[in-house]
């Protein structure tokens, strides 16, 4: 009698493990599923934070960091370092600008283009060459400035 209570307590008790891991490994799912989207798009602001403040020349993670060589940069377009997140702009010839590649409207890398603005490949923003100011919407804020050096065909981060 007493052999049989320890088994119907151990049989109960074993069912219960089992399901308790069950639920638990479809929580887990949900939760990293719904984290995705939203560790994908927190990192890229933060990314073009740190780059920024290097403006009296210390040494910084980013500063000497090649970005494009000058022949990958169209005159009127732009070259996206997508590694960097950094696009190179050529407004006019010899005259090279850099800025953020993360849109400012939901943080989608804008693209490399020779049309004469820079595009955003996610919902249609286009950011000029010259300032990186939003010329057309949903984006209503411009591309933060990178400074850069231009030393013959090479472009890197100052
Ligand atoms: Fe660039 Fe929406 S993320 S236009």
């Amino acid at each position: 009698m007493t052999a049989i209570n320890r088994r119907r307590a151990l049989t109960g008790s074993a069912a219960i493990a089992v399901g308790v891991p069950v639920l638990a490994a479809c929580g887990s799912d949900d939760g990293s599923t719904a984290t995705d989207p939203t560790e994908s798009s927190s990192p890229s602001p933060s990314d073009a934070s740190p780059s920024e403040p290097s403006s009296d020349g210390t040494q910084t993670p980013g500063a000497g960091a090649a970005l494009a060589s000058a022949s990958a940069v169209p005159v009127g377009g732009c070259f996206v370092n997508a590694d960097a997140k950094v696009v190179v702009t050529q407004p006019t010839e010899g005259d090279f600008k850099a800025f953020s590649a993360v849109c400012t409207h939901q943080g989608c890398l804008v693209e490399s283009s020779s049309e004469g603005d820079i595009p955003c490949p996610c919902h249609g923003s286009r950011f000029s060459l010259e300032d990186g100011s939003p010329v057309n919407g949903p984006a209503t804020a411009a591309l933060a400035a990178v400074e850069i050096t231009v030393d013959g065909d090479s472009i890197t981060e100052a």
